[in-house]
């Protein structure tokens, strides 16, 4: 029997299929388990036995979407060309495979995950959308550890259906008390996971006993076949059940008469004339008109793709949230939710990732990882960081408020990723679990005078410039030069150093990883403050990571930031040792310490690059030139004339 085995990360695609597939009864499922408990072959007996094996996914979409006649196949083929394009820019790589089948009564779509060590992050994938999950279990091995992790993040993904599928029965002689223990043992760890509705079969996937045909080999077994119960188990339509939610994708406006709000509703029903809101500012308005494939419908229901025209103009734009006036979302910019973690770099609190929740981005950091998860015994665990695969139960802060609903209220509008802004790569998955209010009445107090009032008194620009480059490298001694430059040019300055500022404000942090991310945090935003105040702010910390330096770029305004790489060969700084650091890390007294066992990230396209600086009057000079040439020092009594002290 030849099964097609091809592998296709196609999650977004088929997330838009099952949307636009949501009117007919479907049931999606993931099956998982062990390398050796039978997956393939089980998924190969469905399909085998369904007779419904296509050549491959495209294929299978095409096939599907024709012989259901709603959408046309084109679409969905587009759909999924866009799909796997939306991945390969995510730089997700997934490995997860979707199959399709179908019999008279249901369509179904599998979400094959591996059993492998990617486990978490491909199992979420799959699990995001599913409906019900398959655990396989080998019927001579009972359950593995494996077995009560699949459960745990079938759970946590808001999995409420399940399968236990005691396969290779025939291997213990059709044992009915080899079946019960498994199953005894299950119910008993599986009890505090609130599943709905739970079934377990003793099958044989290899020679078909309860898979689709009901065993002869089993009398003692009166239960559904697997296919039986995939059939006609009630799995209810919650995206249709939950209050409307509309992401806004795109603000449709042709020509001055018409403006409509696109996207895929995520959940509910919404019918012309219902009351709409947008999440957040809350003006209420109507809908006029409700365009389903450029069609007027009366009304449309989650899962399509729609255009709303409103009865009032009100202000909508892209990655708003339009929901009910009834039921309507949260709105916060700080929320509790478990994080799944898939890169391979660790999730570091402080460090700053684009959030992307609906059509949405923000950037967003984690304050605090309140507990990671043990997935094997479910033990809460301290942790300050997260590794790949790793579960945690997080507080992120967020650059803006979102919308959203909790994860377990609404899987669409509860679930959002975390991309590394330098790589662009998707690096986590999240379920959100309640609003954080703490920060809630705390709200910017606008002052009088501004930063540009301050600046104007005191006769200048406020600039950042960031030195950074290694321990030795001549940082402090060149910021220290020139401030006393700027100073005798009747300039305010202040020079923020690392070694200095880790004597008060961050006196609790080391060097481990973590705490120079939050060193560097902390100190952009002094740095921020001292620039609001109008002040020429010079910072020398080592501030080893391109992330947080970018962070730290970000809080400035256009073209205040100047970034100053100290680039001095190690091997200098190591015969410079001006500390005798150095020759302490020589003798193993020091670890962590950066360019030898902490690493230093180069800056790509700093405004100032000084290579190995013999002179560092000449460094300081060329920051000035630097600075004047680009207009930065403004009423200076050496503006125009290039000459300096
Ligand atoms: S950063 O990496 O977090 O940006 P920061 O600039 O604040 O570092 O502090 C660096 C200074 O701390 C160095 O100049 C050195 O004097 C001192 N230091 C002590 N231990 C270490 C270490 N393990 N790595 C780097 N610098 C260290």
């Amino acid at each position: 029997m030849a099964f097609a085995e091809e592998t296709l990360g196609v999650d977004a695609a088929v997330a838009e299929y099952v949307r636009a597939q949501e009117s007919k009864d479907q049931l999606r499922f993931l099956t998982c388990g062990s390398v050796d408990d039978g997956k393939s072959t089980l998924i190969g007996r469905l399909l085998y036995d369904t007779k419904l094996i296509f050549e491959d996914h495209l294929a299978a979409l095409e096939k599907d979407s024709r012989k259901h006649g709603t959408v046309g196949d084109e679409i969905d083929l587009a759909l999924l060309v866009d799909g796997l394009e939306a991945e390969r820019e995510q730089g997700i790589t997934i490995d997860v495979a979707y199959r399709f089948f179908a019999t008279d009564k249901r369509k179904f779509i599998v979400a094959d995950t591996p059993g492998h060590e990617q486990y978490t992050r491909n199992m979420a994938t799959g699990a995001s959308t599913a409906d019900l999950a398959v655990l396989l279990v080998d019927a001579r091995n009972g359950l593995q550890v494996q077995t009560r992790r699949h459960a745990f993040i079938a759970s946590l993904l808001g999995i409420r259906h399940v399968v236990l599928a005691v396969n290779k029965i025939d291997l213990v002689d059709y044992s009915e008390d080899r079946f019960n223990e498994i199953r005894k043992e299950f119910e008993a760890f599986s009890s505090g996971f609130d599943f709905d509705t739970y079934q377990a079969i003793p099958m044989s996937a290899r020679y078909g006993d309860n898979v689709t045909v009901k065993s002869e080999a089993m009398p003692w077994y009166t239960g559904p076949t697997l296919l039986d119960h995939l059939e006609t188990v009630e799995v209810g339509e919650h995206e249709l059940d939950a209050p409307f939610r509309l992401p806004v994708q795109w603000v449709n406006r042709p020509n001055l008469d018409f403006r409509g709000y696109s996207g895929t509703i995520a959940s509910g029903r919404v019918a012309v004339g219902d009351e709409v809101v947008v999440a957040g500012p809350g003006k209420v308005s109507k809908v006029r008109q409700i365009l389903v494939a450029d069609a007027e419908a009366g009304e449309a229901r989650a899962g399509e793709a729609v255009t709303l025209t409103l009865a009032d103009e009100i202000d909508i734009s892209r990655g708003d949230l339009l929901s009910g006036t009834a039921a309507r979302p949260d709105v916060a910019d700080q929320f509790a939710a478990h994080v799944i973690w898939m890169a391979d770099e660790a999730l570091l609190p402080g460090r700053s990732y684009l959030l992307k929740i609906g059509p949405k981005t923000v950037t967003a950091t984690v304050t605090e990882i309140k507990h990671k998860i043990n997935v094997n015994t479910f033990e809460h665990v301290a942790g300050k960081t997260l590794d790949l695969n790793e579960i945690a139960f997080c507080n992120l802060s967020l650059s803006a408020p979102v919308a959203f609903d909790p994860y377990e209220a609404n899987r669409e509008t509860g679930s959002f990723i975390l991309i590394d802004r330098m790589t662009n790569q998707t690096v986590g998955a999240g379920m959100v679990w309640f609003a954080l209010r703490r920060a809630s009445n705390i709200h910017w107090q606008s002052l009088h005078i501004d930063k540009q009032t301050r600046a104007d008194r005191l006769g200048q620009k406020p600039v950042v410039l960031w030195f950074t480059g290694l321990s030795g490298a001549g940082k402090s001694t060149i910021a220290s030069i020139l401030e006393k430059k700027l100073h005798l040019d009747g300039k305010h300055t202040y020079v923020l150093d690392g070694d200095n500022v880790r004597h008060g404000l961050n006196r609790d942090l080391g060097f481990t990883v973590t705490d120079r991310v939050e060193n560097i945090r902390r100190v952009a935003e002094v740095a921020k403050l001292m620039t609001d105040a109008g002040l020429i702010t010079l910072v020398s910390f080592i501030s080893p990571f391109r992330a947080e330096r970018r962070m730290a770029r970000d809080l400035m305004a256009e073209g205040e930031f100047i970034e100053v790489f100290v680039d001095t060969p190690l091997e200098d700084c190591k015969k410079r040792d001006p500390k005798g650091l150095y020759a302490k890390v020589a003798r193993g007294e020091l670890t962590n310490f950066t360019g030898i066992d902490s690493p230093y990230e180069a800056p790509e396209n700093p405004e100032i690059h000084l290579r190995s600086v013999s002179d560092p009057d000449v460094a300081a000079e060329q920051i000035l030139s630097y600075l004047r040439d680009n207009g930065l020092l403004t009423s200076s009594q050496f503006a125009d004339t290039g000459a300096y002290i």
